[in-house]
């Protein structure tokens, strides 16, 4: 089956700053594939390359198995974008939005009108139907934004942090609606930098930093690229004392949220782990599964 998007070798500079450097990415029919890295690692700056808002220095794309470019002004009706900053206008109401990009598609009026009431059923808007935009809360504009993204039903949809900057609640409600676009054949491509919401969304996650992406899988796939089994977090004023026992025990320092946090080649218990420190004085001990927080520092540190 072709991809539903493959890019390949993208390369970007702005100025003397290699944003992109051979960035290479592929996505499947179906799937939301959630692309994670740090602020300022160049996400928006992949999306608006494949939106074509931006030129690339070098790389080739291509959108359902044909290249991006031999599309012309047909790309918008395959592509959608819900970018990063907001397009929606403030002072006008939910369907007076969706209407305006309606319009931008060039969809009849009969159409236009048929399309915004499934719209505004979809994405549950009717409640807000007689709000200006500018005076919704962040969930529910982030919620008609994604409605607008989806105007021309497209079969890609690439979305930039769409729940950034919106409460908990907001944020799973938007999960839903994401997950329900997926359920009906769209194809998702979107950048978060929360490893929660891809965990939770994602069906692949690939993991970008210096301008490429450093490793891309499952959420297993990305646990695996962990060399252990558990991660044990100690509290101890006789630090240097904990590192030599740890190093005796075959413990691996590990750049964990604790102050002293090993990693454990084997499955272990509390009782095991605080039996081994025998002899030093600790105020806590913890031990956990490694999570997809852990594996996504650990790769960072390994591509630094
Ligand atoms: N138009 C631009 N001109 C100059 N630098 C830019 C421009 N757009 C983005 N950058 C820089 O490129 C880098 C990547 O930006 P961006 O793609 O927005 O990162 P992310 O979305 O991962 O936070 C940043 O250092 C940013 O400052
Ligand atoms: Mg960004």
């Amino acid at each position: 089956m072709t991809l539903a998007l493959e890019i390949n070798g993208l390369s970007k500079r702005f100025g003397s700053h290699q944003v992109l450097d051979d960035f290479s990415l592929d996505v499947e029919r179906g799937e939301i594939v959630g692309l994670l890295g740090p602020n300022g690692c160049g996400k928006s700056t992949v999306l608006n390359i494949v939106c074509q808002l931006l030129p690339a220095d070098a790389g080739r794309i291509q959108l359902l198995g044909t290249p991006i470019g031999q599309f012309g002004a047909k790309a918008r009706s395959i592509l959608g974008l819900c970018s990063q900053n907001s397009a929606l206008y403030g002072d006008l109401l939910p369907e007076e939005n969706l209407d305006f990009f309606a319009r931008l598609y060039g969809m009849a009026p009969a159409i236009r009108r048929a399309r915004i009431n499934e719209l505004m059923d979809d994405f549950g808007l009717w409640p807000h139907a007689l709000t200006r935009v500018g005076r919704l809360s962040g969930g529910w504009q982030q919620r008609l934004h994604l409605a607008v993204s989806m105007v021309n039903r497209p079969d890609v949809l690439i979305l930039d942090e769409p729940t950034a900057a919106i409460d908990a609640s907001a944020r799973v409600d938007l999960w839903h609606l994401i997950e329900r676009l997926r359920e009906s054949g769209t194809t998702i491509l979107l950048t978060t930098h929360q490893l929660s919401e891809a965990q939770h969304l994602c069906n692949r996650i690939a993991v970008m930093q210096n301008g490429r992406v450093i490793a891309q899988g499952t959420v297993p796939e990305l646990l695996a690229r962990v060399k252990g089994q558990a991660i044990v977090n100690i509290e101890s004023h006789e630090r240097p004392a904990v590192m030599q026992r740890a190093m005796n025990l075959g413990w691996l320092a590990f750049n964990g949220s604790g102050e002293l946090s090993f990693l454990l080649s084997q499955q272990s218990d509390l009782r095991a782990v605080v039996s081994a420190l025998e002899g030093i004085e600790v105020t806590s001990v913890s031990i956990k599964d490694v999570t997809l927080e852990d594996a996504y520092f650990e790769l960072l540190r390994e591509h630094l």
